[in-house]
């Protein structure tokens, strides 16, 4: 298989040139970690399956990973100019083109998935789960509560935040791989669970990261206190948000480690990779 920077960026081959065209790649090619297709190939890795076969899939997956951060950058949201190491989309370009760039990368996530040649009810599966985990049950109902400051009075309430808003689009290549590797549902849910884990660990990571590193180091403006932001570090101390974070990592690992069929090593590895990184 071609390295995933390869693959990113031929997803818009067939896309009619155009500003949105050219404000979408800008985006989508501008690097960032990669993680959420990078775990879908690490399950199918695991399940003993032709990592390619989650080509449309993974591309799909940070295609709307993607729009989900031009959009959270724009002024109504936000407010961030900088992303992935460049200005915000809709600095480089305008905001009515960061909107349709979103829009873009949504819509054009599950064509990419209408070319998958996998068995159509696996597929199908794959378009009700990601649809499910980005829309308004998923990452909008995060996106939403993460808006309305009355929703967050409480670690509860926080938990409930990050969990939609992050940890939707973390489960969902989990549970695209176990399908696409055959899986029953019983355990694509337990793969959700991981997920749940991973998301609310990386989201209280982003909040540490928000104020101990600087937005070059990150790449990315850290403007929770300028927003006034209610996060996990505000609401438990550093100290605290670690040690949870640490114990969601360790238990997610645990919980890998225990699946039936599985190769579990090279994913614990890149979790603790994610653990371990400072961007
Ligand atoms: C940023 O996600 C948004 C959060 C959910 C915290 P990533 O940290 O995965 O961003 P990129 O893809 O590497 O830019
Ligand atoms: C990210 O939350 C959630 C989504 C983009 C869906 P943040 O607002 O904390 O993400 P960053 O810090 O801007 O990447
Ligand atoms: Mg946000
Ligand atoms: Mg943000
Ligand atoms: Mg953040």
């Amino acid at each position: 298989m071609e390295n995933i920077e390869a693959i990113i960026s031929a997803s818009l081959n067939e896309v009619h040139e155009s500003r949105v065209r050219d404000s979408m790649l800008y985006s989508l090619t501008a690097g960032g970690k990669r993680i959420r297709p990078l775990l879908l190939f690490e399950v199918l890795k695991g399940y003993g399956k032709d990592e390619s076969i989650g080509i449309p899939f993974a591309r799909a997956i940070e295609m709307i990973h993607t729009y989900s951060l031009i959009h959270d950058d724009l002024p109504a949201m936000d407010n961030d100019d900088l992303r992935r190491g460049r200005p915000t989309n809709h600095i480089q370009f305008d905001e009515a083109t960061a909107i349709l760039a979103g829009d873009g990368l949504l819509t054009e996530a599950f064509h990419q998935i209408s070319e998958s040649r996998e068995p159509a009810d696996r597929v199908l599966r794959c378009v009700g789960i990601l649809s499910e985990m980005a829309g308004p049950s998923g990452m909008i109902y995060g996106q939403c509560l993460d808006i309305n400051e009355s929703d967050q009075d409480t670690f509860e309430e926080i938990r409930r935040v990050h969990l939609y808003k992050t940890g939707c689009l973390l489960s969902a290549p989990l549970m695209m791989g176990a399908v696409l590797s055959g899986q029953g549902e019983e355990i694509v849910n337990a793969w959700h669970e991981v997920g749940n884990r991973i998301g609310l660990a990386f989201q209280i990571q982003d909040d540490i990261l928000d104020v101990t590193a600087t937005a070059e180091e990150l790449g990315k403006s850290n403007s929770d206190s300028r927003n006034h932001k209610v996060t996990s570090v505000s609401l438990l101390g550093e100290e605290k948000a670690r040690a949870m974070m640490k114990e969601l990592y360790d238990e997610s690992c645990i919980r890998i480690a225990g699946f039936r069929g599985f190769e579990a090593s090279s994913l614990i590895s890149m979790i603790r990779g994610i653990e371990a990184r400072f961007r």
